[in-house]
C-alpha cells in the first residue's frame, strides 16, 4: 500500500497587502522587496479573523476534491506554529470546525517545514496500517508574530492554509520516499519566543520586539539553499529515480533567490519548479500545500508525474517528499 494525495485545497485571508502598501508604513520599497525576495503582495489576517476557519475552508476543499466527507477521516495532522492556544491544539480546533470527533488530531511544530513534516508523519502512519485516510494541513500566520517596526522581517511573511487528504491505495502511485532532518544546534537562526496569534495589525496588540520573530537572514539563506539541495539529492536517491525524471518541484516559498539557487545547483529548468511567492510571500507551513494546490489547478501536475515537495524552516528543520502522482 502507498499513500496517495487524494485531494488538495487552499484558503487565504481576503485582505491583500502589496509592497506599495508597505511603503506607506515603513522605510522600504517595492523595488527592494521584489528584487531581494520576489514578493509583490501577501494575504494577511485581519484583526480577530481566525486562521483555523481559513484552514477549515482549505480542508473542506481538499475533502471535496478527494470525494470524501470529514467523517471518513482517521486522523487530522496539522503542521503549524500559529495555534491560537497552546492547547487545545490547532488540529483539535480544526476538528471541531469540521464536525468530526473521536479521531486523533494533533499538531506538528516544524515552522516552515510543518507541512512536509506533517505529511511524512501521516505517510508513516498509513504505511504502518494505523490509518487509511488522513487530513494533512499546513497553516500559519507569521504576520501576527513579526515586529512590524523591523523591515527586515515584516515584509517577508503572509498568512494562509493548505490541505491535502492522504489515502492508502495499492499500486505504484503515492509517496515514494520522505526524509526529515533537523539541526537543533542552529536554533538561534530563526526564533519566536511566544506563541498564540490574533489581531495582527492592531497597534495595541503588536508584539513587543523581544517577543517577535527573529531571523538571521543572510546565514539562513545559505543554509536553506544547501539543506534543500542536499535533501533533494538524498530523497531522489532513496526512491531510486534520477533528478532528470522529476516533473515538478514544489519548494517552500521563502525567497525567490533561494528557490533559484536550489534549482540552479540541481540543474533544474524553470518549468520544472513551481513558484508563487510573488502573490503570497512566505506563508510558512502553508507555503508548500498552497503551491501544490495551485500547481494542480494550473494543470502543472499529471497522473504518474514525479512531484517533489521540499521545505526548510526554523528549528532548523528541513525535509522532502517524493510523490508518484
Ligand atoms: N526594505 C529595504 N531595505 C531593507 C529591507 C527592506 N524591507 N530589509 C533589509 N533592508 C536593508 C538592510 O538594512 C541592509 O542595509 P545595509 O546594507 O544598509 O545595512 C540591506 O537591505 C541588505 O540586508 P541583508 O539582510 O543583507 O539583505 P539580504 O539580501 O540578505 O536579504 C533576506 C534579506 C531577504 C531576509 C534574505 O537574507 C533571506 O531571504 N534570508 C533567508 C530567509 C529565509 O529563508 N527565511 C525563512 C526560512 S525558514 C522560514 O521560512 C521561517
Amino acid at each position: 500500500m502507498a499513500s496517495i494525495v487524494a485531494g488538495t485545497g487552499r484558503a487565504t485571508p481576503d485582505m491583500v497587502i502589496s509592497n506599495q502598501d508597505l511603503e506607506r508604513w515603513m522605510d522600504t520599497s517595492d523595488e527592494w522587496i521584489a528584487a531581494r525576495t520576489g514578493i509583490r503582495r501577501r494575504h494577511l489576517l485581519r484583526s480577530g479573523e481566525s486562521l483555523c476557519r481559513i484552514a477549515a475552508d482549505a480542508s473542506r476543499k481538499a475533502l471535496e476534491r478527494a470525494g470524501l466527507t470529514a467523517d471518513s477521516l482517521d486522523a487530522i495532522v496539522v503542521g503549524t506554529v500559529s495555534s491560537e492556544y497552546a492547547f487545545p491544539s490547532f488540529a483539535c480546533q480544526l476538528q471541531n470546525l469540521l464536525g468530526v470527533n473521536s479521531i486523533p488530531a494533533f499538531d506538528v511544530a516544524a515552522a516552515c517545514s510543518g507541512f512536509v513534516y506533517a505529511l511524512a508523519v501521516a505517510d508513516f502512519a498509513l504505511r504502518a496500517g494505523s490509518f487509511n485516510r488522513v487530513l494533512v494541513v499546513g497553516a500559519d500566520a507569521l504576520s501576527t508574530m513579526v515586529d512590524w517596526t523591523d523591515r527586515s522581517t515584516a515584509v517577508l511573511f503572509g498568512d494562509g492554509a493548505g490541505a491535502a487528504v492522504i489515502a492508502s491505495e495499492p499500486g505504484p502511485r503515492g509517496i515514494l520516499a520522505s526524509l526529515l532532518r533537523s539541526s537543533g544546534e542552529l536554533w538561534e537562526l530563526l526564533t519566536l519566543r511566544a506563541t498564540g496569534v490574533r489581531s495582527p495589525l492592531d497597534a495595541e496588540v503588536r508584539r513587543a520586539s523581544d517577543d517577535a520573530l527573529k531571523m538571521r537572514g543572510p546565514e539562513l539563506f545559505k543554509i536553506a539553499v544547501r539543506s534543500m539541495e542536499a535533501v533533494t539529492r538524498e530523497v531522489v536517491e532513496r526512491a531510486g529515480v534520477s533528478l532528470g525524471q522529476i516533473n515538478l518541484i514544489v519548494p517552500h516559498q521563502a525567497n525567490l533567490r533561494i528557490i533559484n539557487a536550489v534549482s540552479e545547483r540541481l540543474g533544474l529548468k524553470p518549468e520544472n519548479v513551481y513558484v508563487n511567492i510573488d502573490r503570497y510571500g512566505n506563508t510558512s507551513a502553508a507555503s508548500v500545500p498552497i503551491a501544490l494546490d495551485e500547481a494542480i489547478e494550473a494543470g502543472r501536475i499529471n497522473r504518474d508525474d514525479l512531484v517533489l515537495l521540499i521545505a526548510c524552516g526554523g528549528g532548523l528543520t528541513w525535509g522532502a517528499s517524493l510523490i508518484r502522482w
